[in-house]
């Protein structure tokens, strides 16, 4: 039986947290699966430009609001050879892509890619193979990107159409070099020792770039915590970021635990940060190294027998652009997806990037038939709506509630908010994580109003919730979920919010 419970926050401009950093609102596309081709690249699809590019996809990506996008992979990246994407089509190799066990026919490289983004109004960054490559392979790549002077690599990249650099400031040193199933995978001291060697190198060549080492590929990998110390202590003066990853779902049908998610992923950021600041200690160093959150999401990457999902063509089939990894979301995901933002957002002074792992087709907020048409999963709304209102500098909220217990999280607030605020106007993100209890919370704007000299009035709301917490958007029913207005109103300095039990809100004050 479902009841109602109060719940009572403050809003304070005094708790900034940070200014918020547009890259916190990135994205990732990896060759994989449907993403590229049949996803962004149809050719023969009716909305397809003359370069081949899904036009209902773009529009779909540029109202999703992506700052950076970190490209091209993942797993495909630590087999790829970058030369492929290169030159004229027709003499572009076929090749076998080890990770997701299909075929990469490199239609679509560097140049296309970033043409894409020219046209959704995204920037760059780029992965660096550092599986079977290592500095070389990245410095070549680096001197085509970005290099104005007159070389062998900048000429040919003019020879390929493009004679302005590209500016690539974001850079991966390699993708989740701990995890075991990465092609050229390593130990920590390894990895530490190429990484540094990579970065010196690159700095060598572009004093300006930013770069990211790996990090832990999961909390809960058996390294964590010893990779990252180690990795730093090798890279602590050539990186600017450590990455985290993570991905969320709801096990044995335990939405309760799922709900508690975004305490996990505050707890990863916080001992990455604790790690990455000891060594700073251990070093004497005023340097602060950042969190590139630059894979996160919800992801059915365990099936109910514990087994993986995902890697469906282990037999002797290379098949081009499959549908791998094609998860439907429903409302339940998209509550907690929008409580993985939030969680970012309390974090803003130290995560400064973040992709959201990936965005079409592949475990997306936006999928595609191909022929067909494009829609929105349910979990594209949080993003959007955070990614436009959430401007200016990031506030904590804390919050009086309601706690559950989670099995492995122990005690968990059911009401979870944080606030943005910019020169227009005041954005609040609250999530209700019970899955029996409405909350009717009030946020007390007091502080808020004193220190702004003026009112305050709500002007615009949203709120994601069913009644039925596992409906989703599909192909034949595109519609089913989204967002509405959400029962909201400010009364004596006091902002009250209605929360049905699994919802995700957002209120706009101005
Ligand atoms: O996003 C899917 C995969 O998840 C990526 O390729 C990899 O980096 C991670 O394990």
């Amino acid at each position: 039986m479902s009841s109602s419970h109060d719940a009572s926050a403050r809003l304070d401009p005094h708790f900034e947290i940070a200014d918020i950093d547009r890259r916190l609102f990135g994205g990732f596309v990896e060759h994989l699966g449907r993403h590229i081709y049949d996803g962004i690249f149809e050719p023969g699809h009716p909305s397809a430009d003359e370069a081949g590019f899904r036009t209902d996809v773009i529009e779909l990506v540029k109202e999703l609001g992506v700052s950076t996008i970190r490209y091209p992979g993942g797993n495909f990246v630590s087999g790829y050879r970058w030369e492929d994407g290169i030159g004229p089509r027709s003499e572009r190799p076929r090749r076998l892509d080890l990770a997701w066990h299909s075929t990469e026919t490199n239609e679509v490289g560097l140049h296309e890619f970033q043409s894409w983004l020219d046209r959704v109004g995204s920037e760059l960054m780029l992965a660096l193979n550092l599986g079977t490559r290592g500095t070389q392979e990245a410095l070549d790549l680096l001197e085509y990107a970005n290099s104005d002077a007159q070389t062998a690599w900048t000429d040919r990249r003019a020879a390929n159409g493009r004679t302005d650099a590209f500016g690539v400031k974001m850079w991966c040193l390699g993708n989740e070099m701990d995890g075991p199933w990465q092609i050229g995978h390593k130990n920590a001291d390894d990895y530490g020792k190429l990484a540094s060697a990579t970065a010196k190198a690159m700095r060598m060549l572009d004093p300006g770039i930013e770069l990211v080492a790996c990090g832990s590929s999961g909390r809960g990998m058996p390294t964590f915590g010893a990779w990252e110390r180690q990795v730093l202590e090798h890279t602590f003066d050539d990186v600017d970021f450590i990455s985290c990853h993570s991905y969320y779902q709801e096990h044995a049908g335990n939405a309760q635990e799922f709900l508690a998610s975004g305490v996990d992923m505050a707890k990863f950021i916080e001992e990455v940060v604790t790690i990455a600041d000891s060594v700073a200690a251990a070093k004497k160093s005023d340097k602060r190294i950042m969190v590139s959150f630059d894979e996160w999401n919800i992801w059915y990457l365990h099936n109910e027998d514990g087994t993986e999902s995902g890697h469906e063509f282990k037999g002797g089939a290379w098949p081009v652009a499959p549908r791998q990894l094609e998860d439907q979301y429903h409302a339940l995901d998209a509550v907690v997806f929008g409580d993985l933002l939030i969680t970012l957002l309390q974090h803003a002074d130290r995560v400064r990037s973040a992709s959201l792992a990936q965005l079409v087709n592949v475990i997306a907020p936006i999928m595609t038939e191909p022929g067909g048409p494009a829609w929105r999963q349910t979990t594209f709304f949080p993003f959007s709506i955070t990614s436009r209102l959430a401007q200016g500098r990031a506030v904590r909220v804390p919050v009086d509630a309601a706690t559950f217990t989670s099995e492995k999280l122990g005690e968990v607030a059911t009401v979870n908010a944080v606030a943005t605020i910019d020169d227009e106007g005041v954005s609040l993100f609250v999530v209700n994580r019970s899955t029996t209890d409405a909350a009717a919370l009030r946020v007390d704007l007091a502080p808020l109003l004193v220190t702004l000299g003026r009112e305050l009035e709500v002007v615009e709301t949203h709120l994601l919730h069913e009644d039925d917490v596992y409906a989703a958007n599909t192909l034949e029913n595109p519609d089913r979920v989204g967002v509405r207005g959400a029962e909201a109103s400010v009364d004596s300095s006091v902002l009250s919010i209605a929360l049905p039990a699994v919802s995700w809100a957002a209120v706009r004050l101005a």
